[in-house]
C-alpha cells in the first residue's frame, strides 16, 4: 500500500475463530496466487493471468479482494520488469522469455482479507535478475522470521532492509506492508526500512493476534518510483527491475504463521 502519515494506535487482534477465517481466505489467495504463477509463461497475455486467478477465487466462494477497490478494475495486479505494484491487466500486455512478472492477489471470504505476492522469472533470465528475485523472496523469509509476539515491528523493517542493502538493492520507500483483515488496508504500516522519524509505528510492540501482510518491493537500482498516465501503474523511476513477495502472517504465540499457503481448499 502507498506510504501515508500519522500514527495508528487501534491494531486489531484477531480471535482463534477470526484467524480461522483468515486462513480460509488465505488458502484460496495462496492457491489463486499459485495458479497465476503456474500459467505464465511466454505469449501469455496479463489478462489471462487475471482470469485464471479469478476463477479459482471464485470457485472457492471468495471474491477479489482488489477488484472495486479504490476503482481498480482487476483481480490480479502484474508487475513485469520495471513495474513496482498496480499494474493493471491487459489483453494487448504480453509475458515474454527473459521477463521478471511480479504477481499480487488479494482474496476476501467470510469476512476478511488475505493478500499475498510472488515475482517469477520466465526462462532464461539475467544472472542480476536471478539475484533481486531471490534476495527480495530471502527479505520477506527474514522479515517473516521477525513476527514473533513481544517483538517490535522495527524488528521485521530492519531484518528486510539489511539484507536486501547487503544484496546491494534497495527497498521501495513509497509503499509499505500492512496490517490486514475486516480491512485489506489496517494499522500498523510495516515499512521495508528503518527511519523513524518517518514511522511511528515502529516501536509497536508484535501481539498474538496481529495479522501482517509483510510485502518487501526490491529494486535493482534507485529506490524512487513513477507513476503512470492510468494513475495505478508504479514503475522504477530509473526503468530497472523490481520484485515483489507478500504473505499474509499471524503473530502468535508459537511464532508466525504464514496464512497464504496454498491448499486445496473445499467448495462453498
Ligand atoms: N495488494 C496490494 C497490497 O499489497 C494492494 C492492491 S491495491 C489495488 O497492498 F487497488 F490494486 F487493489
Ligand atoms: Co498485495
Ligand atoms: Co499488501
Amino acid at each position: 500500500m502507498v506510504a501515508g502519515r500519522g500514527r495508528n494506535l487501534r491494531i486489531p487482534r484477531k480471535s482463534a475463530e477470526e484467524l480461522e477465517c483468515m486462513a480460509q481466505a488465505g488458502a484460496i489467495a495462496g492457491e489463486a496466487l499459485a495458479a497465476a504463477a503456474a500459467a505464465v509463461r511466454p505469449g501469455i497475455s496479463s489478462l489471462e493471468l487475471d482470469r485464471i486467478a479469478e476463477e479459482v477465487i471464485r470457485a472457492a466462494g471468495a471474491e477479489p479482494s482488489f477488484k472495486g477497490y479504490r476503482g481498480y478494475p482487476a483481480t490480479l495486479c502484474v508487475e513485469i520488469n520495471d513495474v513496482v505494484v498496480h499494474g493493471i491487466p491487459r489483453a494487448d500486455e504480453i509475458v515474454r522469455e527473459g521477463d521478471v512478472v511480479g504477481l499480487d492477489v488479494g482474496a476476501f471470504y467470510l469476512g476478511f482479507h488475505a493478500d499475498t505476492a510472488t515475482t517469477v522469472a520466465v526462462g532464461e533470465v539475467s544472472e542480476a535478475a536471478q539475484a533481486l528475485v531471490r534476495a527480495t523472496e530471502e527479505a520477506l523469509r527474514l522479515g517473516i522470521a521477525q513476527a514473533i509476539a513481544g517483538n517490535l515491528l522495527s524488528e521485521i523493517s530492519r531484518a528486510i532492509e539489511g539484507h536486501v542493502e547487503r544484496c546491494g538493492f534497495s527497498c521501495v520507500r513509497d509503499l509499505v506492508g500492512h496490517g490486514i483483515g475486516r480491512q485489506m488496508h489496517e494499522p500498523p504500516q510495516i515499512p521495508n526500512f528503518y527511519s523513524p522519524r518517518q514511522f511511528p509505528d515502529y516501536d509497536v510492540r508484535l501481539r498474538p493476534g496481529m495479522v501482517l501482510a509483510i510485502e518487501p518491493m526490491v529494486n535493482a537500482g534507485g529506490a524512487a518510483l513513477r507513476v503512470d498516465d492510468d494513475r495505478w501503474t508504479m514503475r522504477t523511476a530509473d526503468g530497472q527491475l523490481s520484485a515483489h513477495f507478500e504473505h499474509t502472517v499471524a503473530v502468535s504465540k508459537e511464532g508466525p504463521v504464514i496464512l497464504t499457503t496454498p491448499r486445496k481448499v473445499r467448495l462453498a
